[in-house]
């Protein structure tokens, strides 16, 4: 069941996009529409279009789009039902009840208070004889009872089935113990078990105060040094961070990223709100776009040692294409903050603002990673430093910062900026050119239709599958011509089965008398309704021209009684006559 037509209908009245969006997303107009940088994809130039007339929103960047529900479902991270609610409330309307389908919503409501009741278990477990070690452990990591309190902090004890046992009394079920992951089937199916145990427990809060998740660390040297809660329907660990929570609310525009929990923590406690840190996974682009929206610069803050080194290389590309400032910082003596701040006593949040304030930006980092790796005191040394060094410094956009680096290298070295410039425009002359061949056969193969992971049909047979497109397009926007439309094609004759659904679909409510597309984010996938969306902007100039509109119903009518040349061998005579006659009947 979905929820009532005019119900959403007045919501959609009720939250205007244009609005709703400016929330996330700096928008300036641009003829019809509103344009800004996409919060889904790190760009520099604006490719996020808000379509005022029929309110929906498309990013010609990374082809996500649709409407106001399908923008806070994804920048909101959650689902259908959800974001409907989110949207009543946020116009004072009341959500008509029985009327859809909430399970999922229902489950996930499950999960966040299974999850909060476990945090409330772990964090009085810590202050009982079974959690003693625990609180010793967090005690001799430095930690205060004020951090243990503010994070939440916890412990797992070694009992299998304590935690089960508290959600049982608390009436969780077994199916939403294990959907949380906070438990795990017996493997002869007789009931579950604890999935954290003798393990001092992190709870991680996602940015509306819910208890997502848990990472587990064991006080020993066992592995896996940290456990966490797998994927589940309100976690996936590459869209969230630790602390993030707090350090939104740190009243800085710089976020500082860590590698782990402890180092968050211990620089909270130094009064650095400000950090976060992945979930022991590589960082994500996703992550980067998340921070964005509360960050203009990110100190990159990893382990000194090869790993951390090799993620921070990493972690500046992918916070270059999101297109924030970063400034890495490197903790003297190969430690990670946690042990830097402990290691200077009461004097070590004095001594972090002090390597922070010393940490340059990326370009800073690359060049000194760069002297430690080659010997300038040698000949051959000196020219691939130089070398390694142009192709550094010509990353930079800014003529005038590109300078800066050039003059500065060229002193140390004690050699001629011209030659040094003119290795840098030979490389910019190269990577422009690459870059220019590559957007070309993006475009090739973007219009070829092959690499479309959705729309799949699209370039076996791209001339019925651009005509079936447009006509739906073009029902969308001209409703008033169903009738016309539903008499000359059937859906059975679009080629394309996929573009066939939404023609079904569409053609379907309108008949019905409702609007076509108010309801599409529960009827189709998030990737559907982009998919959609995307047709929609790309033929949207020639929207309303009924030519147009016949050309596309001769192209699909002819391609339909197309056969192959096997199907023709097959006919026999009287087939093929009729079959001539069709296609003679067509071309008229
Ligand atoms: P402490 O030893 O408690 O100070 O942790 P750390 O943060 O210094 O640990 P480390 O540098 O080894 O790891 C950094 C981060 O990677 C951790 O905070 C975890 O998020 C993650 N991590 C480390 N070990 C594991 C592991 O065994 N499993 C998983 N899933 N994550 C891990
Ligand atoms: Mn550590």
């Amino acid at each position: 069941m979905a929820f009532p037509e005019s119900f959403l209908q007045e919501l959609k009245m009720r939250n205007d996009i244009t609005e709703i969006v400016s929330a996330y997303v700096g928008l300036k107009r641009r003829g019809r529409n509103m344009v800004g940088l996409c919060p889904f994809h790190g760009e520099k130039t604006p490719s996020f279009n808000v379509y005022t007339e029929n309110g929906s929103f498309y990013c010609f960047g990374c082809g996500v789009g649709g409407d106001v529900i399908t923008f806070i479902m994804k920048i909101e991270n959650l689902d259908y039902v959800e974001a409907v609610k989110f949207l009543a409330q946020r116009a004072g309307m009341n959500v008509p009840e029985n009327s859809y389908d909430d399970s999922m919503s229902k489950l996930r409501t499950r999960i966040f208070e299974a999850n909060r009741e476990a945090a409330r278990f772990y964090y009085a477990t810590l202050q009982t004889p079974q959690g003693a070690v625990g609180l010793e452990y967090l005690h001799r990591r430095a930690l205060s009872d004020r951090t243990i309190r503010h994070f939440g902090l916890g412990f797992a004890d070694n009992d299998w089935t304590s935690l089960c046992r508290h959600l049982y009394d608390k009436g969780f079920r077994d199916d939403e113990i294990v959907a949380a992951n906070l438990g795990v089937r017996r493997r002869n199916g007789g009931g579950i078990y604890d999935r954290f145990t003798n393990r001092v427990m992190f709870p991680i809060i996602d940015l509306r105060g819910n208890v997502v998740a848990f990472g587990g660390r064991i006080m020993t040297d066992e592995k896996p040094k940290y456990l966490n809660t797998s994927d589940t329907p309100v976690f996936k660990k590459s869209t969230n961070l630790f602390s993030l929570n707090n350090a939104k609310n740190s009243g800085s525009r710089t976020l500082i990223l860590c590698e782990g929990y402890m180092d968050v923590i211990t620089l909270n406690q130094a009064g650095f709100t400000n950090a976060v840190a992945t979930l022991g996974t590589a960082l994500t682009s996703e992550q980067a776009m998340l921070m964005k929206r509360y960050a203009d610069e990110i100190v990159i803050c990893y382990d000194s040692d090869e790993a951390g080194q090799k993620a921070t290389a990493r972690a500046i590309s992918i916070l270059r294409n999101a297109g924030v400032l970063i400034r890495v910082l490197s903790v003297p003596s190969g430690k990670d903050p946690d042990e830097f701040i402990k290691s200077k006593g009461k004097d070590g949040p004095a001594a972090f603002k002090a390597i922070i304030e010393k940490s340059g930006n990326d370009v800073e980092y690359r060049l000194s990673k760069l002297r430690q790796l080659y010997n300038a005191e040698t000949t051959d040394g000196k020219v691939a430093y130089l070398n390694e060094a142009a192709r550094v410094v010509s990353t930079i956009s800014s003529p005038i910062e590109r300078d800066v680096y050039a003059t500065k290298i060229c002193n140390e070295l004690g050699i001629d900026k011209g030659a040094f410039n003119q290795q840098m425009s030979r490389i910019l002359h190269s990577s422009n050119r690459e870059a220019a061949k590559k957007e070309i056969r993006q475009i090739q193969t973007d219009l070829s239709g092959r690499n479309d992971k959705i729309n799949t049909e699209h370039y076996k047979k791209p001339r019925s599958s651009s005509a079936e497109e447009a006509l739906v397009v073009y029902l969308i926007n001209n409703s008033d011509c169903a009738n016309e439309i539903s008499e000359k094609v059937k859906p059975e004759q679009f080629q394309n089965l996929f573009i066939r659904r939404y023609y079904e679909y569409v053609l379907n409510r309108i008949e019905n008398g409702l609007e076509p597309l108010t309801n599409l984010a529960a009827d189709f996938t998030a990737d559907e309704v982009s998919k959609l969306y995307e047709l929609m902007s790309r033929s949207i100039p020639a929207a309303s021209n009924t030519d147009a509109m016949r050309e596309y119903i001769k192209v699909i009518n002819e391609e339909s009684t197309k056969l192959t040349a096997d199907d023709v061998k097959s006919l026999s005579d009287e087939e093929l006559k009729v079959y001539i006659d069709k296609i003679r009947k067509n071309k008229q």
